[in-house]
């Protein structure tokens, strides 16, 4: 299976990028102190789709998931939504600066992919 190699010292913090892996969008986010804390901060029970942060990423400054709403598969917008993460204009579905659905119709958080790090500050998506 292709694999996608992504520079993560091109992606500031604060910042999305978008990429695309076997035809979907991949979203990374290079996330700050700030909504690392916002992502620890919530009540993992009462989610609908109920994941702790940790479980979702290998490095907290780094959120790596399939850009693909798990609604209808509609493309969510960053840095958008009631939760500070994406929203989906398809139907209204609010992701939070993990990932995971907090408002709308959407069944799931958004998917990570398998994905590593090299020690050369790369990111491997596949
Ligand atoms: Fe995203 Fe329906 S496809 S809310």
């Amino acid at each position: 299976m292709a694999k996608v190699e992504v520079d993560l010292n091109a992606i500031p913090e604060g910042k999305n990028v978008i990429i695309k892996w076997r035809g979907k969008p991949v979203f990374i986010r290079h996330r700050t102190p700030a909504e690392i804390e916002e992502a620890n901060s919530v009540n993992v029970a009462s989610l609908r789709d109920p994941q702790a942060d940790a479980d979702r990423v290998k490095k907290p400054e780094w959120l790596v998931m399939l850009g693909v709403c798990t609604h209808l598969g509609c493309v969510p917008i960053g840095e958008a939504g009631d939760f500070g993460g994406w929203f989906c204009p398809c139907h209204g579905s609010h992701y939070d600066i993990s990932g995971r659905i907090r408002k709308g119709p959407a069944p799931l958080n958004l998917e990570v992919p398998t994905y590593d790090f090299t020690d050369d500050g790369k990111l491997v998506v596949g």
